[in-house]
């Protein structure tokens, strides 16, 4: 079965394709996004900490959990399980992360949908043609089903043809390439007037909001998304990795690119706020909480594209189109989850099973665009606040307390001889048991 599923053909396959399927929406969009919506340096503290100590174990647990039972979330799970009742709780598990992953991916369609917009309107610039142009950045009915599905073919295009070709090659070149573009576009708004209020309200913490329940909730919630935690999909990303690779290392690596790529857009898109705001943009709203949501990356950085002049153009251009392709690389992993599954459990063929459940959830998205004003806060809240963190949490009492001791050891140490002299070896497995559940079920609890 190993076979015909495909793998990571080596393990820059695998950081590329795990490090595209985290970064995406939610680091470039989210994060920002959320930070400003939660007082600035305070999340982003309670972020790194929550990312390293909470969400990387729980990474760790759902790539183990892959590479020991070879298949999909649900198969790999009950694989551990021993009596009648573990295999039911695993079927819930498995099955619970799936169908977050579809959800996910209902509303994480639309976005990308704008992010493609927004891409296509410089094109429309300089073939002069701005009613075409408009067209494409107006907030429409026509235009967001427009955009939804095209993003959702593309999916669906890609997941057909499996993964590893062009996924794989495409994320090593465009990886690489939005990185440095952002690097480049931080630098320049450094140079401007207002970006160090930016980086003050980025960088300095205002502690007494450290222990605010909804800081903390958004901040839980952001890391396990960002890491595409409690959905399957690692799960089924860690079954595509040989034997051979030190898992304990990559999951590092992927987590390290995974937050640095966050931190850098934060950088680069809270300045570019107080940037704006210097140029007359409204970056407050009138209760004096800072804007967030849609607006922050679709005013505030066209504002600054703007004020490039002719280059702007071209900068927009290609800010967007990287956006588009962070998002693609992020929906076809949630696409891959439900896929792998039918796939396996089902007897479907692969191209079947893609575009039937391509199609489902593009149906379920287009509900949400006609309710897009409650829907679509609803449904991301619903998945990504509550529905992830408890399956990820339930992913690490599976690890701590179904699967048996001696085989986690034994499937840690694959690939990773020298692992027995290693902090991970002696911590990790205790800390998923005890503290990774507790303490994602006290923040949770907390926030109720
Ligand atoms: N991690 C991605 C991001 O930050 C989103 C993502 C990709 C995801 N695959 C996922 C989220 C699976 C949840 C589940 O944008």
């Amino acid at each position: 079965m190993a076979v015909s599923r495909g793998g990571f053909s080596s393990r820059m396959g695998f950081i590329m394709a795990a490090a595209g399927s985290a970064v995406g929406l939610g680091n470039i969009w989210g994060f920002p996004t959320q930070t400003a919506s939660n007082g600035g340096a305070a999340f982003v503290l309670v972020y790194l900490v929550l990312a390293f100590c909470l969400a990387y174990p729980a990474f760790m647990a759902e790539l183990l959990i892959g590479r020991y039972g070879q298949a999909n979330a649900v198969t790999s799970l009950q694989k551990m399980s021993r009596t009648l009742w573990q295999k039911r709780f695993a079927f819930v598990v498995g099955f619970g992360g799936i169908i977050c992953a579809a959800l996910i991916l209902s509303f994480y369609g639309i976005i990308a949908g704008w992010m493609m917009s927004y891409a296509i309107e410089p094109l429309f610039l300089l073939a002069n043609m701005q009613i075409s142009a408009d067209w494409v950045i107006t907030h429409s009915l026509a235009r967001n089903l427009f955009f939804t599905s095209v993003f959702m073919a593309l999916t669906i295009v890609i997941i057909r043809r499996g993964v590893e070709n062009g996924i794989e090659k495409w994320s090593k070149r465009l990886m690489p390439l939005l990185i440095g573009l952002m690097v480049l576009l931080t630098s320049y708004v450094f140079t401007l007037d207002g970006a160090s209020e930016g980086l003050e309200a980025y960088l300095n913490p205002d502690v007494s909001r450290l222990l605010d329940p909804n800081l903390l909730i958004s901040a839980l919630g952001q890391a396990f998304f960002s890491l595409s935690l409690g959905t399957s999909v690692m799960v089924i990303y860690g079954s595509y990795i040989s034997k051979k690779e030190n898992l304990v290392t990559l999951g590092a690596q992927v987590t390290l690119i995974d937050v640095s790529i966050a931190f850098l857009a934060g950088l680069l898109i809270i300045p570019a706020m107080y940037v704006a705001q210097a140029q007359g943009v409204a970056i407050f709203a009138e209760d004096g909480s800072l804007i967030s949501g849609s607006s922050l990356v679709f005013t505030v950085l066209p504002t600054l594209f703007d004020s490039m002049g002719g280059v702007g153009l071209f900068v927009a251009l290609a800010f967007f189109v990287l956006m588009s392709i962070a998002a693609l690389t992020s929906s076809i992993s949630m696409l891959e989850g439900p896929v792998s599954y039918a796939v396996e459990r089902h007897n479907l063929k692969r191209e079947t099973a893609t575009t039937v459940i391509g199609l489902i959830i593009l149906l379920f998205s287009v509900v949400i665009v006609f309710n897009l004003s409650f829907m679509l806060d609803f449904v991301a809240i619903l998945a990504t606040q509550y529905w992830q963190p408890i399956i990820a949490m339930l992913c690490c009492v599976f690890v701590g307390w179904i699967w048996h001791r001696s085989e986690l050891l034994a499937e840690i140490k694959e690939g990773n001889d020298e692992v027995e002299n290693s902090l991970f070896w002696k911590v990790w497995p205790w800390y998923t048991k005890f503290v990774c559940p507790a303490a994602i079920a006290i923040v949770f609890i907390h926030s109720l």
